[in-house]
């Protein structure tokens, strides 16, 4: 039975079969990941995008997807070591790997080198000192995108940009192949989007031929933001793909187009799933108290649960129920663990699970997880041939 708002997926939850939902029911907290969801998004970005236009996955989005990306996307962005260690487990050709990150060391640039990463996003004079470095130190040769700063610590200056190209010398092992930029995430304008890609545009235009190799790499992720409440424009995410498609078309006949994102490849391909294990009523108020809580759930921009997420309940029973107003916490020890305030719900039982969609990018790790020494979730993966994998048991303890 359901009585939330459901998102534009629906709910895995209940087209799962009887022995695929008992166990989900019965490893509450957990997280379960659709890879079929996730590889029909990235479709459906491939087709708007327009053809030539290669996709580039920000791991960071979702890591427990590794071992699933490969087939789906034409690159990977890692942006860190850890990052980088999970592709190299996942068996991820190396060669569809973008390194970021504002501070590599010299030893993690030497093991990127060694992993035959594709490529290496720099971000200041230094770090591009320390690759060069590191190429001797391999004595290999590597290729490096150079990220322009959006005016925050990340990437560099246009001005940098410019004197670093001006003194680049024919002995150098660093091959600079193109531009990346990324300013932000969770955009809800296109034309925003669109301002980035003309200065983009206008400075490869003008210092294009200043790099080693034919065609000019360019790296852009838009940061392109996802409706998570019920209170967002339905879908403002895919009409902002449809209004830049056109400019990601004519880039790809222009440059080796990449284009990065997280956010919107994977939010609707997952699920948060969390039981009632107490109701209560305080002061005239119905508080339904569930087994995880805010540190495993997060939604970008969330405030104090007072953003209604798209959400269902399955109860367990079936019975008439009545509607009241009510807020579901989680079981952590502070009273700023509210997971929706004041919502319209059905009248909920102990063991009724509250389901709660589009968590797919960030939340399994951006949530303060471990707070309060409470277990980490486990982790399921409703793979593409529908059976339903339990990748991770849900136990980290301090
Ligand atoms: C360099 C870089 N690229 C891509 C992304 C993915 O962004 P989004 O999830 O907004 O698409 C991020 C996110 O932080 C990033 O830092």
């Amino acid at each position: 039975m359901i009585n939330g708002e459901q998102g534009a997926r629906g709910m895995m939850l209940e087209v799962m079969d009887s022995e695929q939902q008992e166990k989900i029911k019965s490893n509450t907290p957990c997280y379960v990941f659709d890879e079929r969801h996730f590889y029909e998004t990235i479709r459906q970005l491939r087709d708007e995008c327009g053809q030539g236009v290669n996709i580039c996955f920000s791991i960071k989005s979702n890591p427990w997807l590794a071992p699933y990306i490969e087939h789906y996307v034409d690159q990977v962005e890692v942006c860190s070591e850890g990052e980088l260690e999970l592709c190299e487990r996942a068996g991820i050709n190396m060669g569809c790997i973008l390194a970021g990150g504002v501070s590599k060391s010299l030893r993690e640039l030497v093991h990127m080198i060694r992993a035959g990463v594709g490529m290496i996003s720099i971000e200041s004079r230094l770090q591009l000192e320390l690759l060069e470095q590191a190429c001797r130190q391999e004595e290999s040769s590597c290729r490096c995108l150079l990220r322009v700063s959006s005016g925050n610590q990340f990437g560099m200056p246009i001005k940098e940009i410019k004197k670093i190209l001006s003194e680049r010398k024919e002995t150098s092992l660093v091959r600079f192949a193109g531009l990346h930029y990324y300013s932000g995430t969770q955009k809800r304008s296109a034309n925003e989007i669109l301002k980035e890609m003309d200065a983009l545009e206008t400075f490869a235009d003008e210092i294009g031929s200043c790099f080693d190799k034919q065609p000019f790499i360019m790296e852009y992720g838009p940061g392109i933001g996802y409706p998570y409440f019920i209170t967002d424009k339905k879908e403002y995410h895919r009409e902002i793909i449809r209004t830049i498609s056109k400019r990601c078309s004519r880039w790809a006949e222009k440059y080796h187009f990449v284009f990065e994102a997280g956010r919107i490849c994977a939010s609707e391909a997952g699920d948060y799933i969390t039981k009632v294990v107490d109701i209560k009523r305080n002061e005239g108020k119905l508080f339904y108290i569930v087994d995880g809580g805010c540190h495993q759930l997060k939604y970008y921009n969330q405030s104090n649960g007072y953003r209604i997420p798209y959400f269902d309940v399955i109860h367990i029973e079936k019975r008439t129920r009545g509607k009241a107003a009510a807020t579901v916490n989680g079981s952590l020890c502070t009273a700023g663990d509210v997971l929706m305030r004041d919502a319209e719900l059905e009248e909920c039982d102990i063991g009724d699970l509250f389901v709660f969609h589009n968590v797919g990018a960030y939340s399994s790790t951006e949530a303060m997880a471990l707070f309060l020494s409470r277990k980490y979730p486990g982790i399921f993966v409703w793979e593409q041939n529908r059976e339903l994998k339990q990748i991770f048991q849900g136990r980290v303890l301090l």
